[in-house]
């Protein structure tokens, strides 16, 4: 329990509070220093001020009417009730006139000063004990006159306001310290709660995320980066296990196919047989370098930063290029490969990749498109600006895609029953898919009504 408090006390955000708390005390013990400063302390001033004024007109009095003069002064003002304190002895100490009955013994100790003494008040129920404060001074023939005032309303009223003070303080205290360990401890709990979901992370749980409240303050933020991470972490890690089951499954058949035609290439001794043993390995070998170069390449799209590295390029000059290069092609098996690229299509691309996956597209076109009743591929290249984006299109006119198969396909490995006959590792789409990942763009597979058309989205740059 302790050992928790401790750690209440350590937060940034018990001593922030704390900081703030003694500033805010400091400011308003200097609010009411000044408030008291301005008010009890001013009244005290004034009355003061008012004592002297008075033993002033009284001395005067003397001066020019001399003792009966002041002694019919303050027999005057003695009988009103307004708080005015009168007293003249004679300078034996024995009481001539005024108000107060009694000669208190704090006076007479010097010529003439200021004090306080405790006296008696008359009231409707008995006395009640008041404090005054008053001036003393000795006339020239040696009487004593005393001038003061009941200073009773307003030492009550200085200690309300002291009242107040010391009240307010302890008040501001009480709630900042617990405000201060409340927030903290909140703080502390969701710090905590992190901290144990890293933990659960770390021992292996990679499906683990940090709590969010949803409040969207730092934490939260910070929370919320966390799991962006983690998310990112965890698919990488997914991909790299699907790369490499992937691959220890679709590099067996290929490898056994080699091994058992080297060994009945053996059995049979003949040298035809070793010869067309080992061209064959050579072809196999071949398809699992392509193999392998391809899944290289899509684990490299896939794990890559998006749009680092990425440089201007004018995808049409691209398209133009694969055209002219598979053109041949369609037109050795009796069918075409026609383009309609509208002007220059600048974006943001790793050149050799973009290429690749338009040559995967048209590769596919070619292999998959012939259109039914010729037998031929009928392929078309198009290039647009729409919007903000540029739009490559590869289209055919074959048996396309099933709606139900568009995602399926972009797969690894993923080939349709109806492609078996032709080459290939089903790895062409993915790689695709991959680089328009790379690239901040999309792969949309349409019907071409007949055939299929792939849709690369680009999003454009404008600077080239
Ligand atoms: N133009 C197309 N028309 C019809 N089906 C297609 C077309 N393009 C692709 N497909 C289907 O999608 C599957 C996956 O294509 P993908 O390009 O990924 O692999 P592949 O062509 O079989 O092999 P690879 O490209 O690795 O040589 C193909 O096997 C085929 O069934
Ligand atoms: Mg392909």
């Amino acid at each position: 329990m302790q050992h928790n408090y401790w750690k209440l006390f350590r937060t940034s955000t018990f001593r922030l509070s704390a900081l703030y708390l003694a500033v805010f005390i400091l400011s308003v013990g200097a609010i009411l220093a000044y408030i008291y400063w301005n008010t009890a302390g001013l009244l005290e001033r004034q009355t003061d001020e008012t004592i002297r004024a008075e033993v002033q007109g009284l001395a005067d009095q003397y001066r020019i009417r001399g003792l009966a003069g002041v002694l019919d002064t303050v027999r005057r003002r003695s009988s009103d009730d307004s708080g005015s304190i009168y007293l003249l002895t004679t300078p034996e100490g024995v009481r001539v006139a005024g108000n107060l009955v009694t000669v208190p013994d704090e006076i007479a100790v010097e010529n003439s000063g200021w004090t306080e003494f405790a006296f008696n008040v008359k009231t409707s129920t008995g006395t009640e004990p008041h404090r005054a404060r008053v001036y003393y001074t000795e006339l020239p023939g040696d009487n004593v006159l005393v001038v003061g005032r009941d200073i009773e309303d307003m030492r009550q009223f200085a200690t309300i306001i002291r009242n107040t003070l010391i009240t307010g303080t302890l008040i501001a205290l009480v709630l900042g310290i617990g405000g201060g360990l409340l927030t903290s401890r909140n703080f502390l709990r969701r710090v905590d709660a992190i901290t144990d979901a890293s933990r659960s992370i770390m021992q292996g749980d990679l499906s683990g995320r940090m709590p969010v409240k949803g409040t969207s303050d730092e934490l939260d933020r910070l929370a919320q980066s966390l799991n962006q991470m983690l998310d990112q972490i965890e698919r990488l890690m997914r991909g790299m296990q699907e790369v490499s089951s992937n691959v220890a499954h679709d590099l067996r058949t290929p490898l056994t196919r080699i091994k058992a035609r080297a060994e009945s290439a053996l059995r049979s001794g003949a040298d035809g047989d070793f010869k067309a043993a080992l061209e064959q390995t050579i072809d196999e070998s071949d398809r699992l370098l392509q193999t392998f170069s391809a899944l290289l390449s899509i684990a490299k799209t896939e794990s890559g930063q998006p749009r680092e590295g990425l440089q201007p390029v004018d995808a049409a000059v691209i398209l133009n290029e694969v055209a002219e290069l598979y053109a041949p092609f369609a037109e050795d098996q009796g069918g075409s490969l026609k383009t309609a690229i509208a002007g220059e299509l600048n974006v943001r691309a790793n050149r050799q990749l973009l290429a690749q996956a338009i040559t995967n597209l048209v590769d596919n076109a070619l292999k998959y498109g012939e259109t039914p009743a010729t037998g031929a591929p009928e392929i078309l290249v198009t290039g647009n600006i729409e919007g903000d984006n540029a739009v490559i299109a590869v289209s055919d006119r074959g048996r396309g895609i099933a709606p139900q198969d568009r995602e399926h396909v972009l797969e690894r490995f993923v080939r349709l029953d109806e492609s078996r006959s032709k080459p290939g590792n089903g790895l062409g789409l993915s790689l695709v898919a991959g680089v328009m990942k790379l690239h901040g763009g999309r792969v949309v597979l349409e019907d071409n009504e007949p055939g299929l058309r792939v849709k690369l989205i680009l999003p454009r740059h404008p600077s080239v």
